[in-house]
């Protein structure tokens, strides 16, 4: 039996409480913590969680707790401090993407993963969605041949009062707009889907969002060995679209699932002729694949559970959260100074540090409203919106 608590009781944690509930038998809640103590109250009652103790201080709460997992649910500028503390006490974590605003947080919360020997895992949520896993599948099959182009639609819609909520639309503690916040699950899903490119320009702007100092909307070329990809990362897209198309030397696959294929006529020419075999062979692939028992939230949570259990890596650690986070950094650092920036970035890089971002990217706009919650659901993950 794993002893759980969960730090930021917001509107994100709902997915983790629900997770662990329905986790059973081998998992406990036994703590919410939040600066807010009111919030985490409101959020044990809503979900009858009588008998778990609240706090608004989280050293108290580790001092108090013997604890095995923590999910962080806080803003994105409170994960490092946050991971630090949990696993210096000696507690596994689980951390809310992006991981941080920079790549200096991402490595403090590696190193005291090392230093603790516990799991770092980042929420990825989308890897764990069955389309998903049988993209990766063909991928890995080597079915497609050479990748040469990946198009990625990292479409989201966000209207104006997002931003009044009181972390959100700053580079200082938002950390980035919807490249960091919204594409970033694409960008894992692409890192990992095809690894890391070698080089990356981008442009951005706020094309709609005019109460945020961050970007609505950005649009990256991503330069692999051969292949290109092109990713935009946009809250100002009406329909949401989310899409990954990878075209293949033999074959185009996407997401939503489809299927297509030329080859060639004599002269070179495209014909349609092959498309049947083509499209059988990989259909008959992804038939064998089996289905995933839990999706989204619950699955990567039980993933982490797995590994604390087995000593296993979980599928999501803290290295691929600080990939996702360094090709956001990288694509920030590309429309900032308007020039080609070749991964991986290094330590001496100015914007591997924190605090660049908040020195050198441009304010579009200044915040006008700071409100401490907002009324309403939100959506998470799946085929559009989260
Ligand atoms: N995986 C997803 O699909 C998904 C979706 C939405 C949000 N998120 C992420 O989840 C995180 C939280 O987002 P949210 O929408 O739940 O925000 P929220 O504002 O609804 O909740 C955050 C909570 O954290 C508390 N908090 C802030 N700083 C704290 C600190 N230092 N210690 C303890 N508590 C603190 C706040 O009081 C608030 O109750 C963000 O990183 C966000 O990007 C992920």
């Amino acid at each position: 039996m794993l002893n759980v608590a969960v730090i930021g009781t917001g509107a994100i944690s709902d997915q983790h409480l629900s997770a662990y509930l329905d986790a059973g038998e081998e998992v406990r809640l036994v703590a919410l913590a939040d600066l807010d103590l009111e919030t985490a109250e409101a959020k044990r009652e809503a979900f009858g969680l009588d008998g778990v103790r609240v706090y608004d201080d989280v050293t108290r709460m580790l001092e108090a707790e013997d604890l095995d997992l923590v999910s962080i649910t806080t803003p994105p500028s409170a994960h490092r401090p946050n991971a630090v503390q949990v696993l210096d006490a000696g507690v596994h974590v689980i951390v809310e993407k992006p991981m941080a605003p920079s790549l200096e947080d991402c490595d403090a919360m590696i190193d005291a993963q090392r230093r603790s020997g516990k799991i770092l895992s980042v929420i990825a949520q989308n890897r764990f969605r069955d389309e998903m896993m049988r993209l990766k599948a063909v991928l890995d099959s080597g079915k497609l041949g050479t990748i040469s182009h990946t198009r990625i639609a990292s479409e989201w819609w966000r209207g104006l009062s997002y931003y009044d909520l009181w972390w959100r639309g700053t580079w200082a503690s938002e950390g980035g707009g919807c490249t960091l916040n919204h594409a970033i699950h694409h960008i894992d899903l692409l890192l990992w889907l095809l690894g890391s490119p070698q080089a990356v320009v981008a442009m951005m702007t706020n094309a709609q969002h005019d109460n945020a100092e961050v970007e609505d909307l950005s649009v990256a070329i991503l330069q692999y060995e051969r292949g290109l990809a092109e990713l935009t990362s946009s809250v100002v897209h009406h329909g949401q679209r989310q899409q990954i198309e990878v075209q293949g030397q033999h074959a185009r696959v996407s997401q939503p699932w489809e299927v297509l294929a030329e080859s060639s006529r004599p002269n070179g020419f495209p014909t349609a002729e092959g498309e049947a075999a083509v499209r059988q062979d990989l259909e008959d692939f992804v038939s064998t694949l089996p289905s995933l028992e839990h999706t989204g939230h619950a699955a990567q949570l039980r993933d982490v559970i797995t590994a604390v259990r087995t000593g296993a890596r979980p599928l999501i650690a803290g290295e691929d959260g600080r990939a996702a986070v360094e090709l956001v950094t990288a694509i920030y650092q590309a429309a900032i100074e308007r020039r080609t920036v070749d991964l991986p970035l290094t330590p001496e890089d100015p914007y591997y540090r924190t605090g660049t971002l908040v020195e050198r990217a441009p304010h579009f706009f200044e915040k006008t409203a700071s409100v401490g919650g907002l009324e309403g659901p939100i959506t998470v993950g799946g085929a559009a919106g989260a």
